[in-house]
């Protein structure tokens, strides 16, 4: 039996991830959408590019739920995108009635899944997938970190003039402008990053990063990024199914951990075929810490909208 996994919204970000985990071969996909035939169509292309990619799984596109069920991972891209001078905190209102109704119909068909939640705002829509799910929190993720350490070392790697497979990084906070880079925790090959980059650049780098979903946005005007985010969300998908126990950083929710409680925040964890296995606390220096709070704030402040905004 191979793996299922199910991709609600057959967008860029959902298909594309599709066309990940096919070549990977990672497992079985249902692709859902709620437009009749593109989940059908594109299921059916990505499955025709199998003889000739060389990949032996099964991917079924369908306007019905039903088809998710006995999933192993739920991956929630449906949603709108941003426009440019939006941001991702403007969607709040529509997406919640997507991840609500998505979340309603998947999660019953498959308990015993993980949810990795791709759409935006993201720790307020990963917040509000657990409240629906009824799934306990280690089984409901969000992704954004692994993008934004993504983003984050692919400039690193562009000033230093080096491999983007040496530089680890670590990131921390909500996935908006306020995000952490944190380059006390990154290296090059574990030589630290400021042996190859000043700080006046790297601090030119930690503000390219966290604009940096705004920067595609503004380049495409219509619609967002989505190759960088759905690989990053395959990353996400393997480390669980092949219970890597990979350190990510991602969307948990946390009781107490560096002093925030009932939040969806980024921040470093194990991720295996348990889900978030741990999180892990970083020693932070008080500026690191400021900067993480202010980030918290952000995000509380939007699932504050949100609550207000569910019918009691
Ligand atoms: C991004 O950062 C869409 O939020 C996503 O590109």
């Amino acid at each position: 039996m191979r793996p299922k996994i199910s991709i609600i919204g057959a967008g860029f970000v959902g298909s594309t991830a599709a066309h990940w985990i096919a070549s990977k071969e990672l497992g079985d996909v249902v692709l859902v959408d709620i437009i009749e035939g593109v989940p059908q169509g594109k299921g059916l292309d990505l499955l025709q590019a199998g003889p000739i990619e060389g990949f032996d799984v099964k991917i079924t596109g369908t306007n019905d739920y039903s088809a998710t069920a006995g999933s192993d991972i739920i991956v929630v891209t449906s949603g709108a995108p941003r426009k440019p001078g939006m941001s991702r905190e403007d969607l709040i209102r529509v997406n919640a009635d997507i991840t609500r109704d998505c979340i309603s119909k998947a999660a019953p068909l498959s308990p015993d899944a993980v949810i990795i939640m791709v759409n935006n705002p993201l720790d307020t829509m990963t917040y509000l997938a657990k409240q629906v799910s009824g799934f306990p929190k280690n089984r409901v993720v969000g992704q954004a970190g692994v993008l934004d350490t993504a983003r984050y070392r692919t400039f690193i790697a562009m000033e230093a003039g080096v491999s983007v497979e040496d530089i680890q990084a670590m990131l921390m906070g909500g996935h908006g402008d306020e995000m952490v880079p944190l380059p006390r925790f990154t290296t090059i090959s574990g030589i630290p990053v400021t042996e190859f980059i000043s700080k006046e650049r790297l601090d030119a780098i930690v503000d390219r990063t966290r604009k940096g979903g705004g920067e595609i946005v503004n380049l495409l005007k219509t619609g967002s990024a989505y190759y960088a985010p759905s690989a990053a969300t395959v990353q996400m998908v393997e480390a669980i199914l092949r219970d890597k126990k990979r350190v990510l950083p991602c969307s948990c929710y946390l009781e107490g951990e560096y002093g925030l409680n009932d939040i969806y925040f980024g921040v470093p964890c194990v991720l295996g075929a348990g889900g978030v296995e741990r999180v892990l606390e970083l020693p932070l220096n008080d500026e690191e810490m400021a900067l993480v709070k202010k980030s918290a704030e952000a995000v509380s402040s939007s699932i504050a909208t949100l609550k207000a905004m569910q019918p009691d």
